[in-house]
């Protein structure tokens, strides 16, 4: 084949002093040029055959990734509970918010949910719920539900022995529960989960308990919701053994970068941009973009 074809075919721009083959074949350009078309002409026939197999198993692998479900629920309180729940987004972008309209719903009469809120930054404060100061003098205090957890006085390693501790106590309740034939329904609020667990975290001995909560507890009745304002320095099992995900603003390269194992390109990109208020829900593969109202601590009525 002669250079120009070569060329022809690859759309590159044809240099000014066309070269002879053989002056090509002796620098190798003409060698890597063959290379490299039949890598694309067996790519080619590779991604026909995958297209081909994927259309037999009856899905289309040239479509995005995501698909657009306007029949998406805004809280699907019955998925986040067998599931599990991730919230990712940046500083004040609208996470405390959705949670605070997530535990609304769990209180409400109609689901019967009961909840503990692990509040490190005061920001459940105005909620009209019990609420405990823990602080490191008194780490062993008693599990309640349906009670705001204050662990702001707390250093992060004393708040993650806190929190492990605790768990795993309502795990080992809710399994003798189970067993009698009183599943629990309860939920547990994990704000800035990158301190509670953090990246690999979950392979150590140390969180041994937190993950068996996180992937066992669901079978017992209990999930959680866990947030956070850095995605890239969250354990990544967390946000997989999460089948609800809320995506809200997000700024960072390496947060970002880190979208992109769940989210198409297109998500990905109008993450810089959301509002506040505004996000992004995936279950699975489908996807609805939402805007949320504000909460308001009047709506919270306690049971
Ligand atoms: N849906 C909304 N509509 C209007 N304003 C909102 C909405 N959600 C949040 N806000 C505003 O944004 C502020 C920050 O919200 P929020 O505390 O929920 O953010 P955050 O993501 O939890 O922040 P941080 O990362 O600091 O914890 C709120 O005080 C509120 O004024
Ligand atoms: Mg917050």
């Amino acid at each position: 084949m002669r250079a120009q074809e070569i060329d022809r075919e690859r759309n590159l721009a044809l240099p000014s002093i066309s070269s002879t083959d053989r002056e090509l074949k002796e620098s190798g350009a003409w060698f890597e040029s063959r290379d490299q078309l039949m890598r694309d002409q067996e790519k080619s026939q590779v991604m026909a055959y995958l297209e081909s197999q994927a259309h037999d198993l009856g899905f289309d692998l040239v479509k995005r990734k995501s698909e657009y479900a306007e029949d998406l629920d805004n809280f699907p309180l019955e998925q986040i509970l067998k599931y599990a729940c991730f919230v990712a987004g940046g500083r004040g972008s609208g996470k405390s918010n959705l949670l605070k309209l997530l535990v609304c719903e769990c209180l409400s009469q109609k689901v019967e949910v009961k909840v503990k809120i692990f509040d490190p930054s005061l920001t459940w404060k105005s909620l009209p719920l019990p609420k405990v100061k823990v602080t490191s003098e008194n780490l062993e205090v008693v599990s309640q539900w349906n009670t705001i957890y204050d662990i702001s006085r707390l250093s992060v390693l004393h708040a993650r022995k806190f929190v492990m501790h605790m768990l795993s106590e309502d795990l080992k309740e809710a399994v003798c529960l189970t067993d009698i034939g009183r599943k629990p329904r309860c939920l547990v609020i994990l704000e800035e989960s990158q301190n509670l667990i953090p990246s690999h975290s979950l392979r150590s001995m140390k969180f041994a308990e937190i993950s068996r909560f996180l992937t066992q507890g669901r079978n017992f009745g209990l999930s959680f919701v866990a947030s956070t304002q850095r995605l890239a320095s969250c354990d990544i099992n967390l946000v997989e053994v999460s089948g609800v995900k809320y995506w809200f603003r997000m700024s960072g390269h390496r947060n970002i970068v880190k979208t992109r194992f769940w989210l198409s390109k297109y998500e990905t990109w109008n993450l810089r941009n959301l509002e506040v208020g505004s996000c992004y829900i995936q279950i699975g593969s489908r996807i609805k973009l939402l805007k949320l109202p504000l909460f308001k601590t009047e709506k919270v009525i306690v049971q």
